[in-house]
């Protein structure tokens, strides 16, 4: 392990105590992907055991951690924001005896973790993806006033250092959570960050994943989403060491009782196999919505990001699952202004779009990231025309998501509700193409499936109306 300590400080004194210390209270901020959703959370659980309450807000934190995305510039410098604002707010509490340490964990802290304790002078720590089971370590230097940067990749299994939450850590985060089953990328799409700051692909043991899900599903969570970077490569080891795929240990999973609703994400095309699509056959608990990146409908240009697919390989593929599953909805990512983009390649992206057809979908700039091979082209595109190419295409794929939502309506679809809705006697919950739904109805409902008539469509949310036998219920 090459923790690095850079340089002591002196930590600034404490109030006067006489009383036992106040439970510390930690704020733990998440930007970017799922897999940030999910370790900010696994941290929390971890924190809790050491003593650490969850507060929402800074002025109460003792400990923040931003859980930092580097996949866009934008993100990235978010967190410099972030941290100038944090840094005043630690000055002030110093002022008044108080101390709150800052913690950079997550992507950025990867990629730039001695950056930003040279940037910002107010973080006392900064802790890669790989090592925040070590966090209680790390943290007590910090307290005894080192500024420490780790951001080793795994020497031990992060997985099986943390501890279970318990039932109640469960509960109190509602009734669909994340199992991370697989981490890294072995792609290099010639644009991402992600095989640098993840590291290699690798994929949790089934026996690990199963446990995990069972213990969520015995504290009353009732959807699991099964997340990786690539989470269609996984290849984790079952009890005899024999590699498992993701369609296997889908329908292993399947098999817990209780258990409604999974979902996997996120996929990349290459890795979309035949016994993937034959499990949204197979498995009524699978959602059948697909979230399938494919990030541009030109030939060219995913040779050029090195997707190693082809336009209609995509299309291929969107035509098996339809055919698998046929109510079955796609969601994308897709990236305007790659280096060397024409007219006619980005046209080529609009017709993609315009066959596929997609339930909701993120569209980005291009955005140079250093040290990725697309960084260091010398065809880049103007940023004017970037932003005419992704005003367009949100153009088309709202239009295809407003279409979406309004063809729900007059249907009978089954939605799961997590909490109550922002108004007086509603619920919330979602449908199973993760559309936002609410209706009027007892909190009786929340962590249940429920069927529902959709009454109406806006472009981000549904209205619905419980069916009556569910009503009465
Ligand atoms: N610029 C813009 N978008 C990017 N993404 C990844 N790297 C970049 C980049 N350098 C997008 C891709 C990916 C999503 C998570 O972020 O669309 O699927
Ligand atoms: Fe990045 Fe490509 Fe890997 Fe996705 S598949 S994480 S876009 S390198």
């Amino acid at each position: 392990m090459t923790t690095e300590v850079l340089e002591a400080v002196e930590t600034p004194p404490g109030p006067f105590k006489e009383e036992p210390a106040p439970t510390p209270k930690v704020l733990v901020k998440s930007y970017g992907c799922q897999m940030n959703v999910y370790d900010a959370t696994r941290m929390a659980d971890l924190l809790g055991r050491e003593g650490y309450a969850e507060t929402q807000s800074e002025e109460d934190a003792d400990l923040v951690i931003l859980n930092t995305c580097h996949i866009r510039e934008k993100a990235a410098e978010k967190i410099y924001s972030e941290l100038g604002k944090l840094a005043i707010a630690k000055r002030e509490l110093n002022a008044r005896g108080r101390d709150m340490k800052i913690v950079v964990a997550g992507c950025v802290a990867q990629a730039e973790g001695e950056e930003v304790l040279k940037r910002q002078r107010a973080v006392d720590l900064v802790v890669g993806p790989q090592s925040y089971h070590r966090l209680p370590e790390l943290l007590r230097r910090a307290e005894s006033g080192a500024r420490v940067a780790d951001t080793d990749f795994a020497v031990e299994d992060k997985f099986r250092a943390l501890p279970a939450p318990s039932r109640a850590q469960i509960r109190a985060r509602g009734v669909s959570a994340f199992v991370t089953v697989q981490e890294g990328c072995d792609k290099f799409c010639s644009f991402c960050v992600v095989p640098y700051t993840r590291g290699a692909e690798s994929s949790r043991p089934v026996a690990e994943i199963v446990a995990e899900t069972r213990r969520l599903v015995d504290a009353g969570v009732c959807e699991v989403t099964l997340i990786g970077q690539n989470v269609n490569a996984y290849r984790g080891p079952d009890a005899q060491g024999r590699e498992t795929t993701l369609a296997q240990i889908l329908e292993l999973l399947a098999r817990i009782e209780g258990l409604t609703r999974l979902r996997y994400t996120t996929s990349h095309p290459v890795d979309m196999g035949q016994a993937l699509i034959d499990a949204h056959a197979a498995i009524p608990k699978l959602m059948p919505y697909v979230h399938l990146p494919v990030q541009s409908g030109s030939d060219r240009i995913l040779k050029a990001m090195n997707r190693r697919h082809d336009a209609q390989a995509y299309l291929s593929i969107a035509e098996s699952l339809r055919k698998a599953r046929p109510d079955v909805a796609l969601s994308s990512d897709f990236i305007v202004g790659f280096p060397g983009e024409t007219d006619a390649d980005f046209e080529a992206t609009m017709a993609l779009v315009r066959a596929v057809g997609f339930a909701s979908s993120f569209s980005f700039k291009y955005s140079a990231r250093p040290g990725t091979p697309a960084a260091d082209r010398p065809d880049q595109i103007e940023e004017h025309v970037k932003s005419e190419r992704l005003a367009a295409l949100q153009a088309l794929l709202d239009e295809q998501r407003r279409a979406f939502n309004d063809a729900t309506v007059g249907r009978k679809v089954d939605v799961l509700f997590e909490k109550p809705g922002r108004h007086e006697g509603q619920i919330a919950g979602k449908s199973p193409y993760m559309q936002a739904v609410h209706a009027e109805g007892s909190i009786e409902h929340i962590g249940r499936e429920v069927s529902v008539e959709i009454v109406a469509a806006g472009s981000n949310s549904l209205s619905a109306r419980l069916m009556s036998e569910e009503a009465k219920a």
